[in-house]
């Protein structure tokens, strides 16, 4: 909420505070994470939960293993052993460019989805990544078998580092000042599975389609509210992909988190259907 705060009184005051002596107040709301709670670690554990990186990397950071005997032998990282070897520059460094500092790619890593990442989001998540006691064994590096070397000769699965070559400094489409909020949200999240313009698509060959999530603005805002925090959509369609991330990870969006999505989605829907 305190965005939306920040938002309706910033500008008045600009015009009508007139007092010269104090810090200028804030032109713009805050384009980050609504921060819902004086806890950082907290506010860092729900920033890290809706950019997905505890699902993917477990809610102990200590990774879960991916192999697949036909694509690779992958896993994602025991973030709890990793944390403490780097700097928070290093850390930084590794969750945007997708490099180890030992300059290796990595692989199935979304970092080209954190390279706009607000400050105050970013501080949160190394918050939040450093509370983690170590735990679990490291994994290996991936191992890319018949399946996995196909897809990476065809250009269908990438390195990290090249997905931000490609993509860490595309937008989805912009909306206008009053919807920056909700595109920030999008690029982060959403964004990894519709894409970067929001047309959707299909990935990779059997993959779940993704729809053009300007098929949002056929929802009410109640609909919508249900379908991202459970993944049933109108009609009591039990979504199956959308609807794990939805539980795993949308159900911790705050509700003006979620109507400002919605509110971006119908700004996009109506000005580039
Ligand atoms: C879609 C799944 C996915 C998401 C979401 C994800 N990661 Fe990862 N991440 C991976 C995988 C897979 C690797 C391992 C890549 C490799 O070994 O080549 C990885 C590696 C890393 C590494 C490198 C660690 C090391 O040991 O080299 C860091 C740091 C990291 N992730 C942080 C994060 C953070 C922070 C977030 C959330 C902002 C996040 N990840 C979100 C899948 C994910
Ligand atoms: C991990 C991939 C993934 C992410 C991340 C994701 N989606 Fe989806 N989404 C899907 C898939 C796949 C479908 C198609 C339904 C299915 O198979 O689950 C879908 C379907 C939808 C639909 C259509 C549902 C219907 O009525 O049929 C909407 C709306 C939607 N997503 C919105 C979002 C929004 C908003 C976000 C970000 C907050 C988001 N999605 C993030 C994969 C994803």
């Amino acid at each position: 909420m305190r965005h939306l705060l920040a938002f309706l009184v910033g500008p008045l005051c600009l015009t009508a505070c007139g007092d010269k002596s104090g810090t200028p107040p804030d032109a713009a709301p805050p384009v980050a994470f609504v921060r819902q709670t004086a806890d950082a670690v907290d506010h860092g554990a729900r920033v890290a939960n809706v950019l997905g990186c505890t699902g993917c990397h477990g809610a102990d950071l200590a990774g879960e293993d991916w192999s697949d005997p036909e694509f690779a032998i992958m896993w994602t990282s025991n973030l709890s052993r990793f944390v403490p070897t780097v700097t928070d520059a290093q850390l930084r460094t590794v969750i945007t460019h997708g490099r180890r500092p030992d300059g290796t790619a990595l692989w199935g890593m979304p970092s080209h989805l954190f390279t706009r990442l607000a400050e105050r989001d970013m501080a949160a998540l190394v918050v939040f990544l450093r509370s983690k006691a170590p735990t679990g064994a490291e994994h290996p590096r991936p191992v890319f078998k018949a399946l996995g070397q196909k897809e990476i000769a065809e250009g269908l699965f990438k390195s990290a580092p090249v997905e931000v070559a490609e993509q860490g400094g595309l937008w989805p489409p912009d909306a206008g000042a009053d919807h920056a909020l909700g595109r920030y949200i999008v690029r982060a999240t959403c964004a990894e599975c519709h894409t970067m313009t929001l047309r959707g698509g299909t990935p990779y060959p059997g993959a779940e389609p993704r729809p053009d999530l300007r098929i949002a603005a056929a929802y009410d805002d109640a609909a919508f509210n249900r379908m991202l925090r459970t993944g049933i959509a109108p009609g009591e369609r039990k979504l199956a992909l959308m609807g794990e991330v939805a539980r795993g990870r949308f159900r911790h969006l705050t509700d003006a988190e979620i109507a400002a999505i919605l509110a971006y989605l119908r700004a996009v829907a109506a000005k580039d259907p």
